[in-house]
């Protein structure tokens, strides 16, 4: 990668600073989370300079320059994952695909996520979701929040989006290897042994090897529109797109819709639980909604089998998730290509520098949210709906063509653990005080956030 300014354009370079040779400021940003962008950012403004991951990078803060980045996705940016992330998920992945091929990939995962399919998940998300409250009730101790919900959203992408049906132990072993994935996949592109590169590689070709023997063990079965899971419905969906997808590219996907469903639903999961722990009256007014619409009766919740549109139709419900994707937001941001040199708040972005546009950053420090550091899941109410001013101020999901395909799904997951939560848990702090948070990879308690689960009485 080339580090220099595009001499051809007269605007001056974004400020900052690009740390030491080859690392950068990568072990700062490493060490410091999300202190790393906010100091910086106060220091340079919403667009600095850094080196980052082995390439220089302009970091973008603030709703009308992420507007501008991710409506120029093909023509001013391309996506372009640190190359570490970008080996690691395979040339198939949606993330490494530009253009057609790109657009024709969404089209065929669209499906996978459609009303349809979501109705179908529905009951076993919901299953899954049970099951794994009644384990943590049924433990005597405090649970790690955020390690078992890295349990369960891996339970979720592996029994409901992939129905694989494999042993608690092949389980067990799975979720090991992934989190080794996981842990690795922003590492310096360095092929060592003992490199994190390294052990990312290896555990990427162990879960291949793993998926493609699942694949060829699972019986498919699409019969109509009652899909069996994802995998079975992005079979059929490539299929009346005239393509068929190789065993290689069926992995790779596998392994992206995993990655891609795996760290963030359990954050947004983790700090779902904290927020409901630090705010009973909104855990009060959710369980009211409940009980209004018909869903909560005499603190049980209605055994009878839920449907989307009984979901969609709790309203405050929404804007809780919301809430907590606003204050909480799983992805910090995303990775794009300078394509050619453009201009950002007065400074140029050179062609062929990183571009890496921020989603926390821009949260925090947008004006359209009244009181921006308060949990307040009314300001998302129909009356209120600060989001509906400037969209690109709310974008817990991305934006643009490159907006998360997993996003009505993940919305779908919290609001089910929610329901769960409010009406059929009884939970508690098992601290004297709430952790702190750190944020990479993904936002979350420094202490995992331990919390005692008890069963309905
Ligand atoms: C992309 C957030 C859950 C699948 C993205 C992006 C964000 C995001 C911000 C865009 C990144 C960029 O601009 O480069 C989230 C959050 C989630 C979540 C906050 C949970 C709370 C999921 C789930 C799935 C999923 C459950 C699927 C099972 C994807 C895929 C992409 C993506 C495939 C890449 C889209 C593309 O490149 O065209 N997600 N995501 N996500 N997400 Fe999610």
């Amino acid at each position: 990668w080339t580090a220099t300014r595009d001499k051809n354009c007269k605007l001056p370079m974004p400020k900052g600073s690009m740390g030491f040779p080859v690392i950068g400021e990568t072990c700062h940003w490493l060490v410091q989370g999300a202190g790393f962008h906010a100091s910086r950012r106060q220091k340079y403004g919403n667009v600095f300079k850094t080196h980052l991951l082995g390439r220089p990078v302009i970091r973008v803060t603030g709703a009308e320059n992420v507007r501008k980045v991710l409506m120029g996705e093909h023509s001013l940016v391309s996506v372009d994952w640190p190359q570490s992330t970008s080996t690691l998920l395979g040339p198939h992945s949606l993330a490494n695909s530009i253009g057609d091929i790109h657009r024709k990939k969404r089209k065929i995962f669209a499906k996978v996520f459609s009303h349809e399919a979501l109705e179908c998940y529905l009951p076993k998300i919901q299953q899954v979701i049970q099951e794994t409250l009644r384990l943590w009730s049924s433990n005597a101790n405090p649970i790690n929040v955020y390690r078992e919900s890295q349990h369960l959203s891996f339970q979720m992408a592996i029994r409901v989006l992939l129905g694989f049906r494999i042993s608690d132990e092949e389980m067990h072993f799975l979720f090991n290897t992934f989190q080794e994935f996981v842990d690795n996949v922003f590492s310096l592109p360095i092929d060592l042994p003992f490199s994190g590169y390294r052990k990312g590689i290896r555990a990427r070709d162990t879960l291949q090897k793993a998926i493609e023997k699942a694949i060829r063990e699972k019986p498919l079965c699409t019969q109509g529109k009652d899909y069996s899971d994802a995998l079975d419905v992005l079979l059929e969906s490539a299929k009346e797109n005239g393509t068929e997808l190789s065993m290689q590219e069926l992995k790779e996907s596998t392994i992206e819709l995993i990655f891609a469903a795996f760290a963030t639903t359990a954050s947004a999961s983790t700090s779902l639980v904290m927020q409901l722990l630090r705010h009973p009256a909104v855990l009060e007014k959710m369980r009211e909604e409940l009980r209004n619409c018909g869903l909560l009766h005499d603190g049980c919740l209605s055994q009878g089998e839920l449907r989307l549109d009984s979901i969609y139709s709790l309203k405050y419900l929404d804007c809780v998730i919301k809430e907590v994707l606003r204050l909480f937001a799983p992805v910090s941001g995303g990775y794009r290509t300078a394509m050619q040199t453009f201009e950002l708040d007065g400074v140029q972005v050179p062609k062929g520098w990183g571009v890496m546009y921020s989603i926390r950053d821009t949260h925090d420090t947008s004006a359209v949210f009244k009181d921006v550091a308060a949990f307040d899941p009314d300001r998302f109410s129909a009356e209120r709906s600060e989001d509906r001013e400037g969209r690109f101020n709310y974008l817990p999901f991305g934006g643009g063509v490159r907006s998360c395909l997993g996003k009505q799904l993940a919305m779908l997951f919290l609001k089910l653990l929610a329901i769960e939560l409010a009406g059929g848990s009884r939970f508690e702090l098992a601290t004297r005080t709430f952790p702190r948070l750190i944020s990479v990879p993904v936002v979350h308690p420094t202490d995992g956030l331990r919390v005692k689960f008890f069963g309905l009485d």
